[in-house]
């Protein structure tokens, strides 16, 4: 099944050292070696019969090599976010211009002050998307992103969210009923319906697993879920992430996927 033609990833910056983190202990990324990564989630992307869109570092923001927190795009429009970040909020300004090469002005929608939203927080199910409530993502974001998508012909649900940054940190589908889910999101009851794989807790970041047209892409050095995702029938492409891992992120917010 062929979902995705384009992807738009930013290469990381220089600052992508001071990118926000939760987990200081791991140290900071290698600048050098984070580029070295993103190479090589730009080539695992290109074997999934994708075009890429490749925007130049920002060095004003640390996090805006994750661009699929500024966006999120859908069959049928494309929403500019506001990050609930204050460091990240001004990314939304920097991702409209890739953004308007392949939807029309009227066909892009935008969430306004107060509401907050990043795109991590957002997992598309066919029409239906989830959206979790977290520390970046408000109320108002979510009454905002509910109303657009409902306005496109799509759903919305929300999922409180307890303990993880992003919705996507611990649960993404993989299309076909699929869903890893980690930590707080194995018993959320709006995931009960689906074919739900446990992620054990120490592969619990290897949950942020990006299907694209039948490949999943895996994190490096996550074994238990390697085989999990291949036992499900896909080809899998193994990218490491360590450095990525180091302020938060993972392959899910290293592009949009559309
Ligand atoms: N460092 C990724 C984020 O906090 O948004």
């Amino acid at each position: 099944m062929k979902k995705f033609n384009h992807v738009i990833v930013r290469r990381p910056c220089k600052s992508v050292c001071d990118g926000i983190t939760s987990a200081p202990e791991l140290g900071k990324p290698d600048y050098e070696k984070a580029l070295r990564q993103h190479d090589a989630y730009i080539s695992a992307l290109s074997r999934c019969g994708v075009d890429i869109t490749i925007l130049p570092p920002d060095d004003r923001y640390p996090d805006s090599c994750f661009v699929e927190d500024p966006a999120i795009c859908t069959k049928n429009c494309a929403i500019i976010t506001n990050p609930g970040a204050e460091s990240r909020r001004g990314e939304k300004y920097e991702i409209v211009d890739a953004i308007k090469q392949f939807y029309k002005d009227e066909d892009i929608e935008y969430i306004k002050e107060p509401g907050t939203l990043e795109g991590g927080d957002v997992m598309m199910v066919g029409d239906d998307f989830y959206v979790g409530r977290s520390a970046r993502t408000n109320e108002e974001g979510i009454r905002q992103l509910t109303d657009i998508l409902e306005r496109h012909g799509m759903t919305c649900t929300e999922v409180p969210l307890e303990k993880v940054l992003h919705l996507k940190t611990g649960v993404n589908y993989l299309e076909h009923d699929h869903m890893l889910v980690s930590g707080e999101f194995v018993t959320k009851p709006e995931f009960q319906k689906y074919d739900r794989i446990e992620i054990p807790e120490e592969e619990a970041y290897a949950a942020n697993c990006i299907w694209v047209n039948e490949t999943v892409i895996v994190p490096e050095g996550y074994p238990t879920v390697l085989k999990a995702v291949q036992d499900l029938g896909y080809k899998t492409l193994v990218v490491d992430t360590s450095e990525f891992r180091k302020i938060d992120g993972g392959l899910s917010c290293l592009s949009l996927r559309f």
